[in-house]
């Protein structure tokens, strides 16, 4: 089988009908920012099938615009916590809270590729693309700030990322919910958040639910509440990509907000670089500093079209591959946080690596680029389709068989061959 092949053959096997699961067992659902790049992947083969993974994935979008986190389409004991614990009365069941909203980015992907025969598709989600940015907007950022706030460490796909550590501390550890971990009986507990983590995660989610699931109170009553520099960074694209959707699908009053948005965006995720660190990072929006910790989010402002920085950010990326550090590390190799194989504090992801390859390529810094382009796309031709990669020893670790692994191999692929 070619190394193609095999990619399209894991997106198969872990279609579940219309939406795929990130892998079997470990994680038996849709999950949002998975599917956003998943659909991504299968627009390099199937432009059907790549529109239902988005169109599936807003089924389980709610009224007032949100897109959850998990999409709980089909019963699975495989995973906690699951639709019982988020205690959402909805079909299908979902989670509470969003994650990286990638969206909009890849609906606007599918549809340059697809050209004249995706308008129809694209015309019928652009809709729900703008009132999930009006949800970012009104449920997270309501007084206009331009940064929008994370509750929940979910909510970043990073769950234990170090830059959380201090601010999770504020969280307590009693839960009213049992915990009853899946995850560490299906990969190595090493590789997993630890299980004081998984209390804080919990304890969130059952001070949310307690709440109705209300916005606006989640965001008073939240002990844990950052600007994700990752998530605005994300988002700040997200919104460039739903503007060209807008020239097309939508009004002159639409377009004139999610421009002021931009504007607004731009400004303040500049102010989240630091000079001493050199770096992009998130704010404590309880302690209200700056979270001194380099990690792998703080290159996404590249993704975002900011470009000040570029060189200076290129320049650790390749000072890092200089010593023989396998690209791009979650984490600070030198940072006295940095696990090489522990989920977000250390290991290499294929996605946000294809985020940082395309900022750098948009700020002219094609060598860097290649690199972390080459560098994704020999972890994986050595190690597999792995969750996620060791960049000391470039080991395939997490879950294998990944989805959005495969679907990051089929567009770095692509892109290789141009
Ligand atoms: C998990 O359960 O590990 C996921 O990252 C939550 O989205």
């Amino acid at each position: 089988m070619s190394r193609i092949e095999a990619a399209r053959a894991i997106l198969a096997a872990n279609d579940r009908g219309g939406y795929t699961v990130p892998t079997n067992r470990l994680y038996p659902f849709q999950w949002n920012w998975d599917s956003a790049f998943v659909a991504m992947g299968w627009a390099t083969f199937d432009f059907d099938r790549a529109w239902r993974e988005i169109e599936r994935l807003l089924e389980g979008q709610w009224e007032d615009g949100l897109v959850p986190q998990i999409v709980f389409h089909a019963p699975s004991e495989d995973y906690f916590p699951g639709p019982a614990v988020w205690g959402i009365a909805r079909t299908p069941p979902t989670s509470g809270i969003p994650q990286p909203p990638v969206l909009a980015t890849a609906a606007r992907f599918v549809l340059e590729r697809h050209g004249e025969d995706g308008i129809a598709r694209a015309r019928a989600i652009y809709p729900k693309l703008i009132a999930n940015h009006l949800w970012w907007q009104h449920a997270r950022d309501p007084d206009d700030t331009g940064l929008v706030a994370t509750l929940h460490p979910w909510e970043t796909g990073m769950d234990n990322s170090p830059a959380w550590d201090a601010a999770l501390e504020r969280v307590p550890t009693e839960t009213q919910t049992e915990i009853r971990r899946r995850d560490t009986g299906h990969v190595d507990a090493a590789f997993r958040p630890r299980g004081v983590e998984y209390q804080r995660f919990i304890h969130l989610v059952d001070l949310f639910r307690g709440t109705g699931w209300d916005a606006v109170r989640m965001l008073q009553l939240s002990p844990f509440k950052v600007a994700d520099v990752g998530t605005n960074a994300i988002l700040l694209r997200a919104e460039r990509d739903l503007l060209a959707l807008a020239e097309r699908f939508g009004t002159a009053e639409e377009r004139d907000t999610i421009a002021s948005r931009i504007a607004r965006k731009e400004t303040v995720i500049a102010g989240l670089w630091d000079e001493p660190l050199g770096h992009y990072l998130t704010r404590d929006l309880i302690g209200g500093g700056l979270i001194p910790v380099r990690t792998s989010a703080g290159f996404l402002p590249l993704f975002a079209g900011l470009h000040d920085h570029a060189a200076a950010l290129a320049e650790r990326i390749d000072a890092w591959r200089r010593r023989g550090i396998g690209l791009v590390p979650s984490t600070d190799p030198d940072a006295a946080s940095f696990e090489p194989q522990r989920y977000w504090r250390g290991p290499v992801w294929a996605v946000v690596n294809w985020m940082i390859a395309r900022g750098l390529r948009e700020a002219g810094l094609d060598a860097t680029a290649d690199s972390v382009a080459s560098e994704t796309r020999r972890l994986i031709g050595d190690a597999g389709f792995s969750e996620y990669f060791n960049p000391i020893d470039s080991a395939g670790i997490g879950g294998g068989t990944f989805s959005w692994t495969a679907a990051i191999d089929l567009l770095l692929g692509e892109e290789a061959q141009r």
